[in-house]
């Protein structure tokens, strides 16, 4: 492809769902056992490769801590793309999730194009949040949705490239 583009990505989420887990995962291809709780927010960038454009993500992870919640719509403001994390393991933090999904669709871009991930997908054993219930709530809400695993990688490509596809390619 011969176009590029920029784009604004920002994950939320609630505390240790693996936000910064999966963006060190794609940037870097590392995972950290003992990863370190975001303080505001985190800069990163990497490119995606399309057939038809290379599309270079500005991300800003940022921070799951309440005390942070007032610092989001800075990072979300002019985004092109949210992915919103939860922990597969943890119902509090797919509540927390829902509530992001709100915010965004009351205060954000509206043609935002808005991920819902399930991380932490290595952890089967722990499971509390069900993919079928995941996977409704986001058809109802028009998100796109995966789960993932920083830990293993699985679908941690697949989604930034999902999302790559969906945006408008101008
Ligand atoms: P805040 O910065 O506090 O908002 O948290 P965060 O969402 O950035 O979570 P973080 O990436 O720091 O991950 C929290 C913990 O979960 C860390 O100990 C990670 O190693 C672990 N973790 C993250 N992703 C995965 C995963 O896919 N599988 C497993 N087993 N552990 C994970
Ligand atoms: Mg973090």
């Amino acid at each position: 492809g011969n176009k590029n583009i920029n784009a604004k990505l920002v994950l939320l989420g609630d505390v240790g769902a693996g936000k910064s887990s999966l963006v060190l995962r794609f940037v870097k291809g590392q995972f950290i056992e003992f990863q370190e709780s975001t303080i505001g927010a985190a800069f990163f960038s990497q490119t995606v490769a399309l057939n038809e454009a290379t599309v270079k993500f500005e991300i800003w992870d940022t921070a799951g801590q309440e005390r942070y919640h007032s610092l989001a719509p800075m990072y979300y403001r002019g985004a092109a793309a949210a992915i919103i994390v939860y922990d597969i393991t943890n119902q509090t933090s797919f509540d927390r999730a829902k509530k992001w999904v709100q915010e965004l669709q009351a205060q954000g871009n509206p043609n935002m194009v808005m991920a819902l991930a399930g991380n932490k997908s290595d952890m089967l054993d722990a499971r509390q949040v069900a993919a079928e219930e995941a996977q409704s709530y986001a058809r109802e809400n028009s998100l796109f949705f995966m789960e993932t695993s920083a830990k293993t990688a699985n679908n941690v490509n697949d989604l930034f490239y999902e999302i790559a596809k969906r945006l408008p390619l101008m």
